[in-house]
Order: C-alpha cells, then sequence, then structure tokens
C-alpha cells in the first residue's frame, strides 16, 4: 500500500488495490466507481469469496447486521472498511478500521457518487486517511462524525431520501385515484427539492397549509379519507408537521 501518514487526505491521484465485499446495490456501484477513479478492484466478491492477501483494503458492503460476521471471515490484521452510516468501527474489532459512507442512494441501477458527501472514519491516522483518500478519488466530499452522533445523522439521512420516496409513493397512489399518471408530478418534486435546497425549508414551502387556507386542507383530507384511507394517518402527521413548519409559533 502507498503509506499515507494520517495528514495526507482529499487525494484524488491515490490508486490502492482494494476489495469490495457484496453483490447488493452499493457493492457493484462502488466496485464500478472505483474502478473509474484508478483503483485496481477485486470484485465485487459475493458470499465465500476471500479478497487476496496482497489487498491494501477490503471494503464490505454488506447489511449492517451482517458487517461483523463478514469481518470476522476475514485474516486479522488487514485494513478493513464498512459503508455503513449508522455503525461506528466497533463492527470491524481485530482490524484496523474505516468507515467509508458515501451520502448518496444507491439503487441497483448504480449511482453517481461525484458530488455527494461522503463519511468517514478511521480506527488509526492511516485508516483515516484511506477513507479520505478513497472518497476524494471518487469526488466526493468526506466529512468526519462522531460514533456517538452516527445514529442521528443516519436517521436524517433516511428522512431527507428513503421517507421523501415514500410519500411520493403516497402521491402517486392519490394521484391514480384521479387518472392522473405519476409522470404529471414529476416537474413538481423536482422544482421543489431545487427550492428547498437553494432557499431552505421555510421559503420552499408554498400550498394551502402555509397560506393558512383550512377549509382546502379539509377538502383534501375528505378526498384522501374516501379515496385512500390507508393514507390518513400519514396525511395527519404530515399536515401537522407541515403547520409547524409555517407557523412555528401556532400549536397545531
Ligand atoms: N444502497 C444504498 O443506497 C447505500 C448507500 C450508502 C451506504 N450503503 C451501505 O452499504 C451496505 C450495503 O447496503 P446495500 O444497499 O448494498 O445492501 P443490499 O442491496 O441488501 O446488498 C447487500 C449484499 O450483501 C450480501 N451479503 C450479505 N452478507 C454477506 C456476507 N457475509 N458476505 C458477502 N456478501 C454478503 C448480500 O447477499 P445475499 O443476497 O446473498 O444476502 C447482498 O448481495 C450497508 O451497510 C448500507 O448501509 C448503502
Amino acid at each position: 500500500m502507498r503509506e499515507l501518514d494520517g495528514n495526507e487526505t482529499d487525494t484524488p491521484s491515490l490508486s490502492l488495490r482494494c476489495a469490495v465485499v457484496g453483490r447488493g446495490r452499493l457493492g457493484p456501484a462502488l466496485a464500478a466507481a472505483l474502478t473509474r477513479a484508478g483503483h485496481r478492484v477485486e470484485g465485487p466478491l459475493g458470499r465465500g469469496e476471500h479478497p487476496a492477501t496482497a489487498t491494501d483494503v477490503t471494503l464490505l458492503c454488506v447489511p449492517d447486521g451482517e458487517i461483523g460476521t463478514a469481518a470476522a471471515e476475514l485474516p486479522p490484521g488487514l485494513l478493513v472498511g464498512h459503508c455503513s452510516g449508522a455503525l461506528g468501527l466497533e463492527a470491524l474489532a481485530g482490524h484496523e478500521a474505516l468507515g467509508l459512507h458515501p451520502l448518496m442512494t444507491v439503487t441497483a441501477e448504480g449511482a453517481d457518487f461525484a458530488g455527494s458527501a461522503c463519511a468517514v472514519a478511521g480506527s488509526t491516522p492511516r485508516a483515516l486517511a484511506v477513507a479520505r483518500g478513497l472518497a476524494a478519488s471518487l469526488h466526493m466530499r468526506p466529512f468526519e462524525i462522531a460514533d456517538e452522533d452516527r445514529a442521528a445523522y443516519h436517521a436524517a439521512a433516511s428522512v431527507a431520501s428513503n421517507f421523501l420516496v415514500t410519500v411520493e409513493a403516497a402521491a402517486e397512489r392519490l394521484a391514480a385515484t384521479a387518472g392522473a399518471d405519476r409522470d404529471l408530478l414529476v416537474p413538481l418534486v423536482r422544482a421543489t427539492v431545487e427550492n428547498w435546497a437553494a432557499l431552505g425549508a421555510e421559503r420552499a414551502l408554498t400550498g394551502p397549509v402555509a397560506r393558512g387556507d383550512e377549509a382546502t386542507v379539509a377538502r383534501q383530507r375528505a378526498a384522501v379519507a374516501d379515496r385512500a384511507p390507508e393514507l390518513l394517518d400519514l396525511w395527519d402527521a404530515l399536515a401537522r408537521a407541515t403547520r409547524e413548519l409555517a407557523r412555528p409559533e401556532v400549536p397545531a
């Protein structure tokens, strides 16, 4: 491995021998991106396949609950990383350990990591430098997060990405009851996300709740109750949270 002294960070020219374990969503996408970035990549490896001994770093792209098991299958003393947002490095006990969590959604179709943030961690200065170097080589922005803050950080990521998809799925279902295709919603969703990014939540918020038009909100709620009653709990929770955002001084 090219020696890193722990001060050398954000190193896009770094070239390492990387093994990637896990053939789900992240493993193939990360292996392809690392290859494009000039690293020598082995994998993505499946269950029971072990990286070559000359590997500089082994990156586990397996579910959080499997990280300890997958790490225990590796010979001790290797530099091993996981890609979990929620877990600290304790899951990799017995190894020099790093964390590399791309703050990006990766589907079976892959992902573009460039420009995204990446939570990095290292059990040694060298491991941290490798994590920073790998992130930078993929043109991600590395940042450190304390172990005790990880669960909250990962919860924020789930709200921002996963729960957003759940909300859009509910919108799709309601639109379908009115004969409106999901494609009609796409420009609205894109503009809303861009407005939130550019303006912040308070200024991005529009619509009947923001206007205080409660008669319209009541008509909308009645339509939800009629067309998709399974969505009423979600509707009520979101309407309450939206009122709090629009008028934080008024109890919901
Ligand atoms: N997807 C994302 O958007 C994303 C983004 C950032 C970080 N991550 C992190 O990446 C990690 C993997 O997530 P994912 O979304 O890629 O999960 P996933 O799509 O469910 O894929 C996990 C893969 O790991 C394999 N696996 C499980 N145990 C294994 C073991 N002991 N040895 C080798 N392979 C094993 C699974 O194989 P089987 O099918 O045989 O079980 C599956 O192919 C998680 O820590 C997650 O937090 C994911």
